[in-house]
């Protein structure tokens, strides 16, 4: 990945819930090549707020078939960057981006015929609407079926355009909601204080657990022999979904993952009891430089990089991204947390180096 930033100017603003805003970014024609992208990629917006660089990662929730290239945030309680772009950010503001990344992205052919399940709680929703609006139209005789989970009417994401497009691709796409805390109307006077108020959703309600996915996928049988599996949202979401899946047989490397973390989660904790208790030699081949230096008790491998100035990539730094991936040539190293790695690529060797802590007296990565 590319460490250049890009400044690209604020098109506009969407409002699309109290708590969720679209930016619209304009791309100047110089950089079309620079930010084309896959459905369920992000990008990374780049703040300087009260002298500390801050970085977060933000799915698009445009389709790379549409003109315009957006990202939709969610405001996150204490949230820095958050709260700042739903506060102060305007229209025709610069923000410094980064190219788009990410391996959350079904592979798409338009002759392939597959049935896509998505399941998305919250903000989740938005590299999943990036992925179906791409699929109905890449793929006109795939299925797609999208289970998205969200706390009350006011706050489901894209609803109007989730309505539009489900007409639309009437037979191709179908979209049910589940609501966690519907609202209530209580009936008047002093029954209404004892009353937990009757909800006037007509749909599905309750989080999206092992049940309810099961129950979606009885209620949508698949009209294709293959299936694909793509679950974006919190953690337990995410494990819930996936253990209803692997419950079910289906065969774990149909299952994608995007993890949502809150601000904050994930980030690592400087504990000097992971990884060895004194410094390691770290050798690290970055842009075909070779670095060595010494990786001290509690400091990750990203943070040693960058703290001597070096420019390694990195986006979320919460071990949800892999921006940050890397192949360990020598030694082992112990990871605090990761989001983004599947098994198999752990087994293999790799790292994410925002979560890693030296483990051996040197340790070596690509
Ligand atoms: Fe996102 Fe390390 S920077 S996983």
């Amino acid at each position: 990945m590319s460490a250049q930033t890009y400044r690209l100017r604020v098109k506009k603003r969407i409002q699309e819930t109290p708590d969720a805003v679209t930016l619209v970014f304009e791309v100047p024609e110089a950089h079309k090549e620079a930010f084309r992208y896959k459905a369920g990629q992000y990008l990374t917006l780049c703040f300087e707020l009260d002298g500390q660089p801050l970085r977060r990662c933000y799915s698009m929730s445009s389709s790379p078939l549409e003109p315009d290239l957006a990202v939709t945030v969610k405001r996150l309680p204490g949230g820095r960057v958050s709260c700042h772009i739903h506060d102060h950010l305007k229209e025709g503001d610069e923000v410094e981006v980064l190219p788009p990344e990410g391996r959350f992205c079904p592979e798409l052919h338009e002759d392939q015929k597959k049935n896509y399940y998505l399941f998305g709680a919250g903000s989740g929703i938005t590299p999943l609407m990036s992925i179906l609006k791409t699929v109905v139209e890449v793929e006109p005789q795939s299925v797609v079926y999208l289970l998205y989970g969200s706390r009350n009417e006011e706050s489901i994401i894209f609803r109007e355009e989730l309505d539009r497009l489900q007409q639309r691709y009437e037979g191709q796409l179908f979209v049910e909601h589940t609501l966690s805390r519907p609202k209530t109307i209580k009936p008047k006077g002093i029954r209404g204080l004892f009353s937990k108020g009757t909800p006037t959703w007509p749909g599905k309600t309750g989080r999206i657990d092992v049940a309810a996915v099961q129950r979606f996928l009885e209620e949508h049988p698949p009209l294709h022999p293959v299936s694909e599996y793509y679950i974006c949202g919190p953690g337990n979401m995410i494990d819930n979904v996936q253990q209803a899946l692997l419950g079910l047989g289906i065969n774990k490397k149909l299952i994608h993952k995007e993890v949502f973390l809150n601000e904050g989660q994930g980030q690592p904790s400087s504990k000097t009891s992971i990884g060895l208790d004194r410094p390691a030699r770290l050798i690290a081949h970055l842009d075909g430089r070779t670095i060595e230096a010494e990786v001290q008790p509690g400091k990750t491998v990203l943070q040693t990089l960058m703290e001597l100035g070096h420019d390694p990539p990195y986006s979320c730094t919460a071990g949800a991204c892999a921006t940050c991936m890397a192949k360990v040539l020598k030694g082992k190293a112990k990871m605090e947390v990761c989001y983004a790695l599947e098994d198999d690529e752990v087994k293999k060797g790799y790292i994410l180096t925002c979560q890693s802590h030296p483990e051996t007296e040197e340790l070596e990565v690509s």
